[in-house]
């Protein structure tokens, strides 16, 4: 049977008014459920990189508004929607560059807005649950769409890979860049995946490994500083990588690293592609230098699985995410087709 993450579950679920989801800090040693029912508790799950990667931000940003309905008891609808408004304000927060969660949130708070209208807070909260829902559905939906029209791009060989964007940063699809890889190895395509590591947090190695092998697909796991002699020596026919945002120009911000990547394939003519969803493209932001780039934990880099690797009281710099210049994308790869970044559709 086709595996979606475990067995047939989901990598973040909304069942019964709480989230669960799979903790992916814990990966790939050990594989933990947890069930999620406030606003803070999804909140710290956004930040420490429990629930990751821009599609299931969001999910998890969405459910959090909900549950932001759910978590107080409030009979007047002014005051309930006060405090969804503010929580959702405190949610927006926790992570600046994937576009996906402020997009979650916007959307929450129209339907919210919407069904304030109605003066009555159950109706509320039953309206939230439902968009909760209707976001999931798309997102599978989205999955499939963005896994048909990137398959055939996909030249036989060695197809480069960084960062993690399979099943995990999805409600149940195969994720976006990695779906992509799935589908055109199922669909006779022989690739063979070189997953960077992706320091710091190491989600290459960790999650897009661990991934890769339980969907049976051939994969080797790089140091992020291998990529560009593996290219070199003629073993990577094409790059694929998922975003965290795209700015009306093209230009796409995403894990750090993805610039270097992009230079070294157009310096070896090799094709370079992005995949998202439409709601990863952010017609307001007008291109790349308008991109809130995220800044981490020094400890991030500074400690490894618990040990610490510089002396101590080193300066780090520590950004989230790099910008790839529109003009080194060879193609984006959406739910709606793959376009070349001077031609992206203005997003939702
Ligand atoms: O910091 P993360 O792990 O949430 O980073 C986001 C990503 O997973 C990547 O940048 C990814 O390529 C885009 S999201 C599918």
């Amino acid at each position: 049977m086709r595996q979606s993450v475990v067995g047939e579950l989901a990598a973040i679920q909304w069942r019964n008014g709480a989230v669960t989801l799979l903790d992916q800090t814990l990966l790939p040693f050990e594989e933990v459920w947890i069930i999620l029912r406030t606003v803070d508790e999804v909140a710290e799950a956004i930040r420490a990189l429990r629930v990751r990667g821009a599609p299931a931000i969001g999910v998890a940003g969405a459910c959090g508004v909900a549950l932001a309905a759910h978590e107080w008891d409030a009979q007047d609808t002014r005051m309930l929607m006060m405090h969804v408004s503010m929580q959702a304000e405190f949610l927006r927060a926790t992570r600046p560059t994937a576009v996906n969660l402020a997009w979650a949130i916007d959307r929450m708070i129209a339907v919210a807005r919407e069904a304030a209208r109605t003066n009555n807070p159950a109706h509320l909260r039953a309206a939230l649950g439902a968009e909760v829902e209707t976001i999931i559905a798309e997102d599978r939906a989205q999955n499939t769409a963005i896994a048909r029209h990137g398959a055939p791009l996909l030249p036989a060989g060695g197809v480069l890979t960084h960062c993690n964007t399979g099943a995990l940063v999805a409600a149940g699809g195969d994720g976006t860049a990695l779906g992509v890889i799935r589908a055109a190895h199922e669909g006779g395509t022989a690739l063979h995946v070189y997953a960077d590591e992706t320091r710091p947090r190491l989600q290459g190695a960790r999650l897009t490994m661990w991934g890769l092998m339980r969907w049976g697909i051939p994969a080797t796991l790089i140091a992020d500083g291998a990529a560009a002699s593996l290219m070199r020596a003629g073993r990577v026919q094409s790059v694929i990588v998922g975003a965290d945002r795209i700015a009306a120009n093209g230009d796409t911000a995403n894990k750090i690293g993805t610039y270097a990547l992009a230079l070294a394939a157009r310096a070896h003519n090799i094709p370079f592609y992005v995949a998202a969803a439409m709601n990863t493209i952010d017609a307001t932001t007008s291109d790349g230098d308008a991109i809130p780039i995220e800044e981490r934990a020094a400890d991030e880099v500074t400690v490894i699985g618990g040990v610490r690797i510089a002396p101590e009281g080193a300066a780090v710099y520590n950004p989230a995410f790099d910008v790839t210049p529109a003009a080194l994308i060879t193609g984006i790869i959406t739910e709606r087709g793959a376009f070349s970044p001077a031609e992206i559709p203005s997003g939702k």
